[in-house]
């Protein structure tokens, strides 16, 4: 990075500096010494329990856990719901005209809700789903831009009992389908469209595409975005304007009262395998989970102002924008659109404006505002913020130290939080008040949570690096995968014997007990925190007539983390051009959508193959980063990797 600007913080870039919580941030703080990892491990049961203690339950449980490895059921017997513990709670008490969200489009247009005109509007909007024949257990696709009318429709599915299932507006047509068809959603929800960089994402056309082949859909329900014109095309009978089923809707809605154990969504996520898996989470575990990591990781106050920069679409939005912070009480920002919109300062704008005092972001995010250079965020007042955190993928040192001086002003705690999908809730974080800090760790386990290094063999690694396992079940860890109960076992419990849980990702412990997050050590890649197949972008591109082959590898990119890099061998008679690398890299947004665009695509003869013909994806991996090739003993022709690796420099090095 030959950047002129970097010289501005060189000064910052010593990587063995770590940084101890201010005292007066200690003072204040909800967790104030570290006692609580020792209680949470004594009794890690009771430890939840406590926290669960806190919510609203309209019976409590009768036992903390059943455990069968690998399935658990926590708070057994006891009876909650989610929408309840968000909303009825806070509006009963003081909390009831306290700002829940404050919403600002992208074009600047801005809304806010109390606690108690959002628990108005998902009342009534659970009265329209039951009117329009939800019941409880059935499943609901939500296909939204970030408007509060996503969190007010899982909130009112989640009153009813219904079963949400969220689709990130940014995935195509195809997506969509495939999602709402795997687990026979009975609505969709969708909107006119969205704004995304100053332009108009047509939502209801892509989903007008998908709902050709989506035979369990029975009604839809389209949000009007705003004052834009946006086309709509509404088919008589099964497509109802979210405004006018509102206009005569009771917000006189009795919740569901929920077994622990119901489901409360399903999100997809990518996989090893060429299908998205859906990730079920249940009641009251999650929300348990959810509610006790977002208190003690982002400290929450009364008069907190707490923005988590995530889209609804990914579960730190369903976890940290909607369940943990809302259970909590806490007044959450929603932005509807780009950082760099209109200008590069976007996001401190809506930090000073606001007067956000815990702001919650990505490392791709820290990284453009990084390269963008810092007059950005010099031209904002920023002394609101007390606390950052970052999540989603390995923050390098040097965005971390960026973040915590030209952010945070050097008063900040950074808690750069670990965890999954599957895990529901933050597993491995600094405790802001407690935890000094060390620039590119996540720190510690979570109280409650047990994690640990284990090397290839299961064996488990005090310092050093392996394979970073959950050893312990939790309140808030997935209770499978829809439709899948096999896939399950397989994919997160199988490798080390029945309790321990395999969380895809490479870690090291150092002698401090920290630990370091290295990525991913299986075939998904994170390109921008999106998480992505491998196999999901090669089936796509084989999708295409022309291609016979392809390979996807995850190559290092400055400020994505991860950039996608296809190899691709073509059919006879199909010309390997410029002009078809374009056209594969549209088809790949058309099946998955604009996040899995592969950056590199070269095209080859043959792909490097071990004898017994299993596509050596390291090889290209290193190709595709430069790297000095590691061993091709055992590949069938090695002649094949120098030549691949010959190309890829002429193209791209
Ligand atoms: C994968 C999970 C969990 C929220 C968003 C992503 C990577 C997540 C960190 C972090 C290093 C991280 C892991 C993980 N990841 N947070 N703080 N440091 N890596 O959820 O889409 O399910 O992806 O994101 O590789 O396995 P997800």
């Amino acid at each position: 990075m030959a950047d002129p600007k970097r010289a501005e913080f060189a000064d910052l870039l010593r990587e063995d500096r770590s940084f101890s919580p201010p005292p007066e941030f200690t003072a204040r703080a909800v967790v104030r010494d570290d006692r609580i990892y020792a209680e949470a491990d004594r009794d890690p049961e009771a430890f939840w329990a406590r926290f669960a203690g806190e919510l609203e339950w309209s019976r409590r449980w009768d036992t903390v856990l059943d455990w069968q490895p690998p399935h658990a059921k926590w708070f057994v017997g006891g009876k909650i719901n989610a929408s309840v513990n968000c909303l009825d709670r806070h509006v009963r008490g003081p909390r009831r005209n306290k700002a829940a969200l404050i919403w600002e489009g992208e074009p600047g247009d801005r809304r806010t809700l109390t606690y108690f005109d959002l628990f108005r509007q998902v009342s009534a909007f659970a009265n329209v789903l039951t009117s329009l024949g939800v019941r409880k257990g059935d499943r609901v696709a939500i296909y939204l831009p970030l408007i509060p009318e996503l969190a007010i429709s899982m909130l009112a599915c989640a009153r009813i009992g219904a079963v949400h299932s969220v689709v990130f507006g940014g995935f195509s047509a195809e997506s969509l389908r495939d999602r709402i068809n795997d687990s026979q959603c009975r609505v969709l929800i969708t909107a006119d469209g969205g704004f995304r960089r100053g332009q108009i994402v047509a939502l209801k056309q892509v989903a007008d595409e998908a709902l050709a082949d989506t035979p369990s859909i029975e009604n839809v329900v389209v949000v009007q975005r705003g004052h834009a014109e946006m086309p709509v095309h509404i088919k008589e009978g099964r497509d109802h304007w979210y405004h006018r089923l509102m206009q005569d809707a009771s917000y006189k809605c009795d919740p569901e009262p929920m077994d622990a154990e119901d489901m409360l969504y399903i999100l997809y996520t990518s996989g090893t395998t060429g299908k998205p898996k859906g990730i079920v989470h249940t009641t009251a575990g999650y929300l348990v989970g959810t509610y006790a990591t977002t208190k003690l990781v982002f400290d929450l106050r009364e008069d907190d102002v707490y923005w988590c920069t995530a889209d609804i679409g990914w579960v730190t939005g369903h976890s940290y924008v909607v369940y943990g912070p809302l259970a909590n009480g806490a007044t959450v920002v929603m932005y509807e659109g780009a950082p760099d919109w209109p200008k590069k300062d976007r996001f401190w704008s809506l930090i000073e404006t606001y007067g956000v005092t815990v702001f919650y972001t990505a490392p791709t995010a820290i990284r453009a505002f990084m390269k963008w250079g810092t007059e950005w965020p010099k031209k904002r007042d920023l002394s609101s913020l007390r606390l950052l955190g970052s999540v989603g993928e390995p923050i390098n040192p040097e965005a971390w130290v960026w973040y915590y001086h030209f952010i945070g002003g050097d008063r900040c705690p950074v808690v750069d939080t670990w965890w999954q999908t599957e895990t529901g809730a933050i597993m491995i974080t600094p405790l802001p008040g407690v935890t000094t800090l060390k620039p590119g760790s996540a720190t510690r386990p979570f109280p409650g949570i047990a994690a640990e290094i284990r090397n290839e063999r299961g064996e488990k690694v005090d310092v050093g690096g392996g394979l970073l396992a959950l050893t312990r079940p939790w309140p808030s860890m997935l209770r499978g995968i829809y439709g899948d109960p096999e896939r399950y076992v397989r994919q997160y419990w199988n490798k080390w014997g029945s309790g321990v849980y395999v969380t895809g990702d490479g870690a090291k412990r150092d002698a401090d007990g920290c630990f370091w997050l290295l990525g991913r050590v299986d075939d998904v890649i994170n390109v921008a925190g999106h998480r992505i197949g491998t196999m999901e972008v090669e089936s796509a591109l084989v999708d295409h007539p022309g291609v016979a082959e392809a390979a996807v590898v995850g190559r290092a990119h400055e400020i994505k983390g991860q950039a996608i890099a296809a190899f691709v061998t073509v059919k006879e008679g199909t010309h390997a051009t410029k002009d078809l690398a374009d056209v594969l890299k549209e088809h790949v947004v058309k099946k998955i959508g604009a996040i899995a665009r592969p950056d590199d695509i070269l095209f080859t003869a043959d792909l490097p193959k071990t004898r017994s013909g299993k596509i050596m994806r390291r090889l290209l991996r290193d190709i595709a980063e430069g790297k000095a090739l590691g061993d091709t003993t055992t590949l069938a022709d090695p002649a094949v990797v120098a030549k691949l690796k010959a190309n890829y420099e002429e193209e791209y090095g």
